[in-house]
């Protein structure tokens, strides 16, 4: 379900590269992952995301919720603070118990996890969606939407039950609707506001090329790594002179501790061929002025162009 988030965010904000930042920021989940091991044994794992940066965490011990920023709380007051968490606590408690009770008309066997994403997002028209999809053992179970439940059909009959079963519950699915179409949209707006400093803040890359493995003879693999950029989106090209090469390979770009960026940006060419290439690197934080890297003639060298 981890996995899944951004696939989720994808099919909600299907939009171009260009608004991914605006994107990723522009929306709250929490998720749930319980894990029941044994008929006494169940851990209970929860995390706040603001797009993909995680701002709190749960302790599942003390039921309190672990904030990982300054500006988590966003513009919530203690109080509003404490009655959420007594929420998730019954929530969390009640949640073991119905799943334990039904164990066995679900035809459930131990070990299983129970995986769950809900949250609310801003869309680019201004206009806020609000999500709640549960998964089991990794595959769609069930969401709901539009104040109903909705099996997913990987569920089969046991979502379709499952869903017959929460639609009796009318004050936790009264409860749920209201969180997720009021209280959500609500701290976003507050959270953004909160954490903007940190959110829309422009921290420069640092890069540096290597020599990866070599893809065959006489072939190399120029490597050239981009780190420590914030907001996320980056254009990284191999260039030979102004011409770009279009068989750069561009990695996924992978979180640091820090909440900067990882990038790297690969190149197959024969060895002779490997003189004279760059890589430039374009972001918001260089204010026009790129990066450009030089593979020298033996191994490489850097300068700011
Ligand atoms: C559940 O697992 C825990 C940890 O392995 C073990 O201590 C406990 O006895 C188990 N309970 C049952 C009922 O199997
Ligand atoms: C949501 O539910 C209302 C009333 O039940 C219905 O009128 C509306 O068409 C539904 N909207 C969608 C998108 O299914
Ligand atoms: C927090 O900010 C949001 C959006 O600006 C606002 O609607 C809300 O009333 C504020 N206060 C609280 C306690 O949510």
């Amino acid at each position: 379900m981890l996995l899944l988030a951004p696939a989720l965010l994808a099919v909600l904000f299907p939009a171009g590269d260009s608004q991914d930042a605006f994107q990723e920021l522009t929306s709250f989940h929490g998720i749930q992952i319980s894990s029941f091991f044994n008929s006494t044994w169940v851990q209970n794992r929860g995390s706040g995301w603001l797009g993909d940066m995680q701002i709190h965490g749960w302790d599942s011990d003390s039921g309190t919720v672990i904030f990982l920023k300054p500006w988590s709380k966003g513009n919530f007051s203690s109080d509003e603070i404490l009655e959420m968490e007594e929420l998730f606590r019954v929530y969390f408690l009640g949640f073991v118990r119905e799943v334990r009770e039904h164990i066995s008309d679900f035809q459930m066997e131990y070990p299983f996890e129970i995986q769950g994403i809900a949250g609310c997002g801003l869309q680019s028209g201004g206009a806020i969606v609000s999500f709640f999809r549960g998964a089991l053992g990794g595959l769609d179970f069930l969401s709901f939407k539009n104040d109903s439940c909705w099996p997913a059909p990987e569920g089969g009959t046991r979502a379709q039950k499952f869903c017959a079963l929460i639609l009796q519950y009318k004050g936790i699915c009264d409860t749920v609707e209201n969180l997720l179409v009021k209280t959500c949209p609500r701290y976003l707006m507050g959270v953004l506001e909160a954490g903007k400093a940190d959110l829309q803040k422009q921290v420069k890359p640092e890069a540096w090329l290597s020599q990866g493995p070599s893809p065959g003879p006489g072939h190399l693999q120029l490597e050239c790594h981009i780190s420590g950029f914030h907001p996320k989106p980056v254009w990284v090209m191999w260039m030979r002179a102004e011409q770009e090469q279009p068989e750069t390979q561009r990695g996924d770009i992978l979180p640091n501790a820090d909440d900067t960026w990882y990038l790297r940006v690969t190149l197959d060419v024969a060895a002779e061929e490997a003189a004279g290439l760059s890589c430039r690197v374009k972001h918001s934080s260089l204010g026009g002025q790129d990066i450009v890297l030089h593979w020298g003639e033996k191994g490489w060298d850097s300068g700011w162009k």
